[in-house]
């Protein structure tokens, strides 16, 4: 199904020493619901090294997706309470827990991808277009102005999909796998270094499932991305290079 893509990251900064990509340190997160407070992460540690892939089991409702979403600068962790340490997001020498806004923005827009189990795809555009649009977020600029550049990388990681042939469908009109194959093709339209994908093939049937795996397998290894993984398929973490469990609002390894 795959075949090259001769892309690579447009970014790339050389290996800052030998320690992990992603370091996570003293991570708090509580909602609050008015004045109902839900804690859910409790001091999480993970150490993630450049181009691993990391799986992460937990029970429904033990943070895995908070954690992803606080990886990717999606959300951010509580302030310290006071005498604790303050929670850090180290990617690449960076601690995005401390970044401003404009430099989150360009984080998750540069250096992630995110891949989510139910897809996310916009139903009123193509899958070219759905594709290519956050080639657009990433540059700030109208979708015009650039999308003879996007829309080729965009057609070439489709191809790469065994999607080449469905460029002017609509989600609809695709199967569960193939949708999810959109999904990573716009995840990695902007050539990050990480990959985060919240149950990737958790709504797909086995077989589909260890096609979308296959897929992220051979692109990471061509591409040297680092993966972090959220499943609760135990076959599905097998696949990674390293599984951990989040459990008690904190990581325990092995
Ligand atoms: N935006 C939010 N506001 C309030 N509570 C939230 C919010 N997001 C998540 N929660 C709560 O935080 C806890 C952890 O949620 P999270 O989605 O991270 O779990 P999960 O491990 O990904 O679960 P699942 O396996 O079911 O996807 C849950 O109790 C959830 O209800
Ligand atoms: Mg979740």
């Amino acid at each position: 199904m795959m075949t090259s893509v001769a892309t690579q990251p447009d970014h790339a900064t050389p290996p800052k020493g030998h320690g992990p990509i992603l370091s996570v340190r003293d991570l708090h997160k509580t909602y609050r619901l008015g004045r109902v407070k839900v804690p859910v992460l409790h001091g999480v540690a993970l150490n993630v090294r450049r181009n691993e892939s990391v799986a992460i089991l937990g029970a429904s409702g033990s943070g895995k997706s908070t954690l992803l979403h606080l990886a990717g600068g999606l959300d951010r962790p509580d302030r310290p309470k006071k005498g604790d340490p303050r929670a850090q997001i180290i990617f690449d020498g960076r601690d995005i827990a401390r970044s401003g806004r404009s430099e989150l923005d360009r984080f998750r827009a540069r250096d992630v991808g995110f891949v989510f189990q139910f897809y996310h795809l916009l139903p009123e555009l193509t899958v070219l277009q759905n594709v290519t649009v956050g080639a657009m977020i990433r540059r700030g600029l109208t979708y015009s102005a650039h999308s003879g550049e996007a829309r080729a990388h965009a057609r070439e990681l489709l191809d790469a999909f065994g999607l080449g042939h469905r460029l002017k469908h609509r989600p609809n009109e695709l199967s569960g796998g193939e949708r999810q194959r959109v999904a990573i093709a716009r995840a990695l339209i902007n050539r990050p270094r990480l990959l985060l994908a919240d149950e990737p093939t958790g709504n797909l049937d086995a077989e589909t499932g260890a096609q979308i795996l296959d897929v992220i397998t051979d692109l990471r290894e061509k591409f040297g991305l680092t993966m972090l993984m959220v499943t609760h398929d135990v076959s599905v973490a097998q696949r990674a290079d390293r599984v951990v469990r989040l459990g008690d609002g904190l990581i325990q390894e092995g």
